[in-house]
């Protein structure tokens, strides 16, 4: 369709932003019908030789510009009348305005998150996609009951400005908690974020430059590589076993690339629930230790575990001499909160709190003291002892369904906490394809690709079962079982466009 695109491999310029700019150009010059249909992400990558997450970003980019239209099963459209607005505009400037972005916002490099929240907030049909707690379970009159309670006995200065590390009783509570599950922790030694999304960011903008190297799970979250990506950095993806992290590929890895740190998920993995057993655990403490390398462990799910033996953190074994820890509210209470929190020696901390007061001046101080009291007045703890079972009982209501619909040769992991579970497709079914069908039925779910750090993994699909409820899980589970049953009803049949956005948290 777009015949005369050509891609400038050495230009300055990132690859989506000349996709983008070839197809204005040439819906500018009406070699492009206006309200026409643009090729596939898929076959324009194909036919360009680029990722398919470029063409992705190519077509965001025009999005987010009103210059096409994404329809759910259609595919993308050129907007109408966007040669007239172009013609018009460059009557007047025919030098786009707003160029010389940073490599810190190239679409391409920010991978899965960019594009997430246009179909998270869709909310279509039968959801295993994000790991999102259950909704319905979220104790709402008691957090309303907290913030009514902060603001009729403390007032006004909860509305303040407060330190940036912090609402100080709120970090206490934290360091109890931290404390009670054998951390050596004091509350100076803590800040709180807006989630941990931005504990992950500051962290790893504390320590890496771009072409620094970073050590990885593969595969690993997908905000992780976002950041990764966003900071120029370079993953050094180290394999997994049953146990976790393999000691001695950590060991190569650490001689050959000399990495500034190590990110970790040692409890219910993401994307893989696994579990790093005790001995490996303190195995990839000895060796980053032996070669100085700091560690970041993000322990998002280690409180919503609902079977087996809670595992000593990596920051408890290490009595936080090395280990950076970080967590989060999101996952066992509400990710609308948007409060994390990040646990760091004084040397880090002391960086991490000044980069914080850069970006944001501190996470709002209303939140946390209504947090505070919230978790204070026993809601957390009676809430986890809620969610827990209910997780379980879901966790098995997809085990059920999925022996149920799905054909021999496909695995899945036996999660004994967290949101969801992990599933590898048999080798004959196409995991891209599976995955436009899925949606086209109303059933969504994130495809493993979205967590490896080389677009690998369309075989592989995360499927949360914590806010799907037992009948969604069974019908959903149901559909999709059916399409692979199906094989022949593949996207490439019926030339429907293939999904452009994933959600992934
Ligand atoms: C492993 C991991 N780390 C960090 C986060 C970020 O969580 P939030 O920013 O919502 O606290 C997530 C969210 O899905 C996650 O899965």
């Amino acid at each position: 369709m777009i015949l005369d695109l050509q891609i400038d491999h050495d230009s300055e310029i990132p690859v989506y932003r000349q996709i983008a700019e070839a197809i204005r150009a040439a819906a500018t010059a009406g070699r492009l019908e206006s309200g026409g249909r643009l090729p596939p992400t898929r076959d324009l990558a194909r036919q360009l030789g680029v990722n398919r997450n470029t063409v992705v970003a190519a077509y965001d980019l025009l999005a987010s510009e009103g210059r096409v239209h994404s329809h759910t099963g259609r595919g993308t459209f050129l907007a109408e009348r966007i040669e007239a607005a172009d013609r018009s505009a460059n009557d007047e400037d025919d030098e786009p305005w707003f160029t010389g972005f940073t490599p810190a916002v190239d679409a391409a490099a920010l991978g899965g998150l960019q594009s997430i929240y246009r179909l998270v907030l869709s909310r279509e049909g039968i959801s295993f996609a994000g790991s999102y707690p259950a909704a319905e379970m979220i104790p709402i009159d008691a957090i309303r009951g907290a913030f009514d309670q902060v603001l009729r006995r403390i007032g006004s200065p909860v509305l303040g400005y407060g330190p940036t590390a912090g609402y100080p009783s709120l970090r206490e509570t934290i360091a109890r908690r931290m404390r009670d599950a054998g951390s050596t922790v004091d509350t100076g030694d803590l800040l709180v974020t807006n989630g941990a999304q931005q504990a992950v960011e500051l962290v790893f903008r504390t320590f890496l430059d771009r072409g620094d190297a970073a050590v990885i799970e593969e595969p690993t979250y997908t905000g992780a590589l976002s950041v990764l990506g966003s900071l120029g950095a370079r993953p050094i993806a180290v394999p997994m076993d049953d146990d976790g992290m393999r000691p001695d590929l950590l060991e190569i890895a650490l001689q050959r690339h000399r990495p500034r740190l190590i990110y970790l998920q040692p409890t219910f993995q993401n994307p893989t629930t696994r579990v790093m057993s005790e001995a490996r655990r303190r195995e990839i403490l000895r060796v980053a230790t032996r070669y100085r390398c700091p560690v970041v462990e993000d322990d998002w799910a280690g409180e919503l575990r609902f079977e087996g033996p809670t595992l000593p953190t990596l920051h408890a074994i290490d009595g936080g001499r090395h280990v950076i820890y970080l967590s989060t509210f999101s996952k066992k209470l509400a990710p609308g909160l948007r409060v994390g929190w990040v646990c760091a020696p004084p040397v880090v901390l002391e960086r991490l709190v000044e980069l914080k007061r850069v970006e944001d001046c501190g996470t709002s101080l209303l939140l946390q003291a209504a947090l505070d009291r919230f978790v204070r007045d026993g809601g957390l703890d009676e809430h986890l002892a809620r969610i827990r079972p209910a997780y379980l009982e879901r966790r098995d209501c997809m085990l059920r369904a999925l022996r149920k619909y799905f054909p021999q040769g496909a695995e899945w992991t036996l999660p004994q906490g967290g949101l969801f579970l992990w599933l590898t497709l048999p080798s004959d079914v196409d995991g891209d394809a599976l995955f436009d069908a899925a949606r086209q039925n109303g059933v969504l779910y994130s495809r493993g690709d979205l967590f490896h750090s080389d677009g690998s993994g369309t075989q592989a699909m995360r499927l949360a079962y914590s806010a799907a409820t037992p009948d969604e899980i069974e019908s959903g589970i149901k559909t999709i079982g059916g399409l692979i049953e199906r094989r022949g009803d593949r996207t490439e049949a019926t030339g429907q466009e293939t999904i452009d956005a994933m959600p992934i948290l």
